[in-house]
This record gives structure tokens, sequence and C-alpha cells, in this order.
């Protein structure tokens, strides 16, 4: 059976540079290639529309963009199952990340199936380890997310402080109120800044731990060469880090 992931179904064509003074600007023009090819709207008239679904599903976010995710054709629809070598032991030794991720390719599949003229049911089959979407002809409608599928993306700039309105607070607020989710906003500055407080106490008590950092450091790209070779990894650029050849990064990582 063909398992497909983000580095099969989106070719992306470009060799790996050397890593000459050239070599860097051309992985950096490199890595803005690749994101544009990865990150194009749906293609409602594309030749396999399941394979178009699947690109629109890697898309999603993913626990240290570890694409833990491995999708397959069914006679019915897609189905995607973990990828157990993606796993993170240390930062998730139960896998509800990797699970957590499964769900967030099938809402992109769900989203973005009616522009294909589909309906999409997923089922969460629970003793097989795997999320089955059957596909149905027929449903033509737009969903109103589908063309941010391609343009969301994590963020970890400085918050720049502005209020969020008191109507998209709504909006978050109705869109987290489905079974089985316990939606709590805190808007009261000093709740805002215990919380703070307990997420720099809990980042110190992870760094204390040796195979967190480990695994971590196996998952950071320092560099848009390795970025580009290995399309998976949390790009140190996204974290407003400086990007560093990567024998610099192995000194410099363990002392920052
Ligand atoms: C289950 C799960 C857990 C995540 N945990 C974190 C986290 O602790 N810190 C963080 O900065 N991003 C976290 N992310 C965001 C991912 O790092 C991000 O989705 C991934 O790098 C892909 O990048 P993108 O969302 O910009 O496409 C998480 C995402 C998922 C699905």
């Amino acid at each position: 059976m063909a398992h497909w992931n983000r580095r099969s179904v989106v070719s992306v064509g470009l060799a790996a540079p050397s890593l000459s003074a050239a070599g860097y600007a051309d992985n950096a023009h490199g890595v803005a290639i690749a994101a544009a090819r990865l990150r194009r709207p749906l293609n409602t008239s594309a030749e396999d529309p399941i394979l178009e679904l699947v690109r629109l599903a890697t898309l999603a976010a993913n626990s240290h963009n570890t694409q833990p995710w491995l999708f397959e054709r069914t006679p019915t629809g897609i189905a995607i199952l973990p990828d157990v070598a993606r796993r993170c032991p240390a930062v998730d030794p139960d896998d509800h990340h990797v699970f957590a991720t499964l769900g967030c390719a099938a809402e992109n599949i769900a989203i973005a199936a009616p522009s294909l003229g589909r309906a999409a049911e997923v089922v969460f089959e629970a003793e097989a380890k795997r999320v089955n979407i059957v596909l149905t002809s027929g449903a033509s409608s737009t969903h109103p997310l589908v063309d941010a599928i391609p343009r969301r993306q994590c963020t970890r700039s400085v918050y720049d402080g502005r209020l969020i309105p008191t109507e998209q607070l709504a909006l978050l607020e109705a869109a987290g109120a489905v079974e089985g989710v316990d939606m709590r906003l805190f808007t009261e500055r000093a709740m805002i800044d215990r919380i703070r407080d307990t997420v720099i106490d809990a980042n110190r008590a992870q760094m204390q731990d040796q195979a967190f950092i480990s695994e971590l450091r196996a998952w950071i790209r320092f560099n848009e060469r390795s970025a580009l070779a290995t399309r998976d990894g949390l790009f140190a650029a996204c974290s407003g880090n400086a990007t560093l050849p990567d024998w610099l990064a192995g000194l410099l990582f363990p002392i920052v």
C-alpha cells in the first residue's frame, strides 16, 4: 500500500546547493521557492483530487513540524495513520501530540473537500489507531476557511500587545464550543501574568531535561540548507533566531 507524506506529495525539485556564500544565497532562494510551491492555493481542477486533498492536509499545524502522518488512498477516500518513526518520545511519551496532529490534517481535508465537490465524513478508528475519511460526491459548497489553509502558519514573533477585539473573542469562544472541549478565555491581566509565569517556570524545568533537549535539537533546522534537505523540523528563523551553519549551531546550542 502506497503511503504519502508532505515530502512525497510536493516535489520541490531543488538540489541542496553547496555551503559557499553563493550557496547560502541559493538556499534562501530555495526556501522561498519551496514555500511557494508548498503553499499554493487549492487547485479545484486538480487531476487527482485525492492527492490535492492530501497536499492541503499536509499544510496543517503539526507537532514540532515532524509531520508524523502517513496518508493512504482507500476505496472510499483517505486514511491517515501515525508515522511512528517520527514520534517524539521525550516531549510526547503518550503520542497525544501525534494524534492531535492527525486531527489537524483531517480537519483540513474536511474544510477543503467541498471545494472539490465532495463531503468528508471523518471517523477516528481508535483500535486501528487511524483516521478514516469517507468522501462522498455531490457536495458543492465552499468552506469559508479553505483559502486560509495555505496561508495559516504559526508565529513565534513577539506579541504586539494589541488587545483582541471582543467580537473576535466571541468568535473564538463559538469555535471552541464543541462536544468534549472545555473553552476558557483569560482576559484579566493578573490571570494572564500568572499563566505567563507558570509557562516560564515549566519551560525552565523542561530545559533541565537532557532527553527533551536532545530531541528538540534533532528537530531544529539551524539554516536554510538543512531545512531544504529535510523539509521538516523547526526552522530557527521562524523563532526569530539567526540562521547558523550546523557546526556552529552544534557548539552554541548547548550554551544558549
Ligand atoms: C499538537 C501540537 C503541539 C504543538 N506544540 C507547540 C509548542 O509547544 N510550541 C510551539 O511553538 N508550537 C507548537 N506547535 C506548532 C507547531 O510547531 C507548528 O504547527 C509546526 O512547526 C508547523 O508549522 P506551521 O503551523 O507554521 O505550519 C504545536 C502544534 C501541534 C499540532
